[in-house]
């Protein structure tokens, strides 16, 4: 979502006149979009923050602007003891910076939007087959750990016809796949439900792969499974965050579902759509959490075997109810617990990656491979990197590619 906040951002400042430089001295503007999610982010935010701060003495004229999660939680603060900020843009008003830019006077803008989900703002994609297209902002679910609520705000839906006309002329600018965004995808509403906004999106020409991150498990209803049954355009993947294996835990969490629930949504995707993959995320060392709750997390990673997760310890953030309950865990304890389930999970990644041997897939090449120059690299349906030797006329286009080595964060193939 930021990534994408950081793209429409570059649009603006595009169509100001400015263009994107890799060298910060160079730079006449420098935009920091923050990310408060965890700690670790701020943490690396505020060192960045430093070095840009030299810079201004040899260049008097560089303007700074702060947006994003930490700018709308803290933007005043942080004006008073950085004096070297110019511009601080909270996630709803990343509009304001074109007006921000023509003021010299230090500017702040971090008030609630009501309207967010009417701004269609020009976007500067990198040159992909892949685009990110939002189609709500903000959240209501108030997950007690999560800052998200307070910093993106309530949860608004896009209009269809305006996610329509963006997604139709990404097709006609030669993309081939685009990721609909929003924290809780499953509960977009406005003139139809996400069900409907699929099968609309499934019409149009030229885009080849829908996918859709984050759906919450309470939401997931049984017409969703059945779209990404049906639909030949919706990838066969859902990012299906569990969080915890402990209901008392999830409980705690403020989530609204058992293990139980979870469980029996999995059977249900799994029976309709044999050969989804599903991937998660899991907070470990939520606050009073025990041994006997870790290891529910731990049973239940054994029990799903999901494709992949993304793991993190937990991190109390400001304002929310985590924050102040009882039983904080030692930092020790938190990574301890971490690196069990990023251990054990990688022994399952690996093993599922071992059954793509020897299959044929449908890669959507996106250019060439990150790792080896020599290479290209694309995704299956299933969103599994696979990198293989092929001439770089594949790229941008889907080609069949067997897997004949299987590595533990990608495959390796054979275009054929
Ligand atoms: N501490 C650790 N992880 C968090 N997440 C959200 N808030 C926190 C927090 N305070 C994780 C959740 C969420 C993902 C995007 O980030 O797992 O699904
Ligand atoms: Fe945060 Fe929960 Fe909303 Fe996700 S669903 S953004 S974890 S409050």
């Amino acid at each position: 979502m930021n990534m994408y906040d950081s793209e429409k951002m570059a649009g603006i400042l595009l169509e100001e006149g400015y263009a994107l430089t890799d060298e910060s001295q160079k730079a006449d503007l420098i935009v920091f979009n923050t990310c408060s999610i965890r700690q670790k982010a701020e943490q690396k935010f505020k060192s960045e923050l430093g070095r840009a701060k030299y810079l201004k003495k040899t260049n008097p004229s560089l303007k700074i602007a702060v947006a994003g999660c930490i700018a709308q939680q803290q933007g005043r603060a942080m004006l008073k003891k950085y004096p070297n900020i110019d511009y601080v843009l909270g996630p709803q008003n990343i509009h304001k910076l074109k007006d921000a830019l023509k003021t010299d006077i230090t500017k702040i803008f971090v008030e609630e939007n009501p309207e967010v989900q009417y701004m269609d703002l020009p976007v500067l994609r990198k040159e992909s087959v892949a685009a990110w297209v939002s189609i709500m902002y903000g959240c209501d679910n108030f997950c007690s750990y999560c800052i998200v609520p307070y910093t993106r705000g309530r949860e608004r839906s896009r209009p269809s016809k305006n996610i329509y006309t963006e997604v139709y002329r990404l097709a006609s600018d030669g993309f081939k796949e685009v990721t609909l965004l929003g924290q809780n995808v499953n509960s977009y509403r406005s003139d139809m439900d996400f069900v409907g906004l699929l099968k609309l999106l499934n019409t149009v020409e030229g885009i080849e792969r829908i996918r859709f991150v984050t759906s919450h498990p309470r939401d997931l209803s049984d017409s969703l499974i059945t779209c990404i049954k049906e639909l030949p355009r919706v990838c066969e993947h859902i990012h299906l965050p569990l969080q915890s294996g402990s209901d008392r835990i999830l409980k705690l969490m403020n989530r609204g579902y058992t293990f139980d629930h979870y469980i029996k949504k999995i059977e249900r995707l799994r029976k309709e759509v044999p050969e989804i993959a599903i991937t998660t995320d899991i907070i470990s060392g939520f606050p009073s959490e025990t041994e006997a709750d870790h290891k529910a997390t731990i049973d239940a990673l054994k029990t799903i075997e999901f494709d992949g997760i993304f793991a993190f310890s937990f991190s109390p953030r400001p304002g929310t109810p985590a924050l102040e309950m009882e039983g904080r865990l030692p930092d020790d304890v938190k990574s301890q617990r971490l690196y069990e389930i990023l251990d054990i999970q990688d022994e399952i990644t690996t093993n599922k990656n071992m059954k793509f041997k020897g299959t044929i897939q449908e890669i959507l090449v996106e250019g060439v491979s990150k790792t080896d120059s020599d290479k290209l690299s694309g995704r299956t349906r299933g969103n599994k990197i696979v990198n293989f030797r092929a001439d770089n006329s594949c790229a941008g286009r889907l080609v069949s590619v067997e897997i004949v080595k299987v590595m533990r964060h990608s495959l390796e193939g054979k275009a054929i």
